[in-house]
């Protein structure tokens, strides 16, 4: 059965007893409202090791002024029903005090300069920093072996990569590959903000990805005209697309001559929504 841990110090005392035994610890960083996309991300984790950790923690260092931090989605008892019936065993669910201690002294923000600051982060202003600092945290706090980000959201998971390296932290980082509903929408806990009519659309963003990926796999160099019929599809679509871009896969800078591994990234509004999606585009 599931146990649900909300002081670090409870959490600790768990992680080193299994330490000690020489076990495996998997650690799945989560805001909650869980959907089969972050059940994969623990499915990839049962395979990788002995116990699994799951932390439920809707970081408002991450979120703008005018972002949706108090509106986001927290379905605690689902969230709960889910994980047990995935056996994870313990459930970290801290409290903002126990991640921003209160009179904290040291300023502790982890950054990572020409990452955090392009794509989405060019429209979120802080979001990255509050991402890799949360993170940086949690990691600390577990301990774990391995920790499991989605390939969905791609520039942030390449920002944790970077970050845990350049702070020497043994941490092996791990992406999944995204979980999509029947019709290619990427699973998202944004998706409930969509009404009906925005979700018919919705898959609109993967179809523009895609076609950008078949275009690119046959021969096609055109960065630009490829970008630019992406953005106009979401747009006829309905959407307001905040950037619809093709960059090398390894570095998320625009491709050059050497570029085989590439990456096609979007983020789109529509209504309340905002929706990111990318897919991976192979070249000879
Ligand atoms: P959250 O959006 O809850 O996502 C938690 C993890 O699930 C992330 O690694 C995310 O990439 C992954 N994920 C979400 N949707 C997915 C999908 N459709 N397929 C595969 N993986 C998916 O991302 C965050 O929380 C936060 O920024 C966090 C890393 C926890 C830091 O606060």
């Amino acid at each position: 059965t599931l146990e649900v841990v909300a002081r670090p110090h409870e959490l600790r005392e768990r992680v080193s007893q299994w330490r000690r035994k020489g076990e495996r610890i998997a650690f799945v960083p989560t805001m909650g409202n869980l959907h089969a996309g972050h059940g994969s991300l623990v499915s990839r984790a049962s395979e990788l090791a002995d116990h699994i950790i799951v932390s439920i923690f809707v970081n408002p260092l991450q979120f703008g002024p005018n972002e949706d931090f108090a509106a986001y989605p927290r379905t605690p008892d689902e969230d709960r029903q889910l994980l047990e019936s995935l056996n994870v065993e313990v459930l970290f669910a801290p409290e903002v005090h126990d991640i921003y201690p209160r009179g904290q002294e040291t300023t502790a923000r982890v950054h990572v300069p020409g990452l955090e600051d392009i794509l989405c982060g060019a429209f979120r202003p802080g979001h990255f920093m509050g991402v890799a600092t949360v993170v940086t945290k949690l990691l600390n706090l577990v301990q774990p072996d391995v920790a499991l980000f989605g390939e969905k959201d791609f520039q942030q998971l390449m920002i944790i990569r970077r970050a845990t390296i350049d702070l020497c932290m043994p941490i092996e980082i791990v992406g999944v590959p995204t979980a999509r509903e029947k019709d290619g929408l990427a699973m998202s806990s944004r998706n409930r903000y969509l009404l009906p009519e925005q979700r018919a659309v919705a898959p609109q963003i993967f179809a523009a990805l895609e076609r950008a990926r078949v275009a690119l796999e046959a021969g096609s160099t055109d960065y630009a005209a490829l970008e630019h019929a992406g953005t106009e599809s979401l747009q006829k679509a309905g959407f307001r697309p905040d950037y619809f871009s093709i960059r090398d896969a390894n570095t998320l800078q625009m491709p050059n001559g050497e570029s085989n591994d590439l990456v096609i990234v979007t983020a789109a509004r529509i209504g309340r929504a905002r929706l990111i999606d990318n897919v991976r585009a192979k070249r000879k």
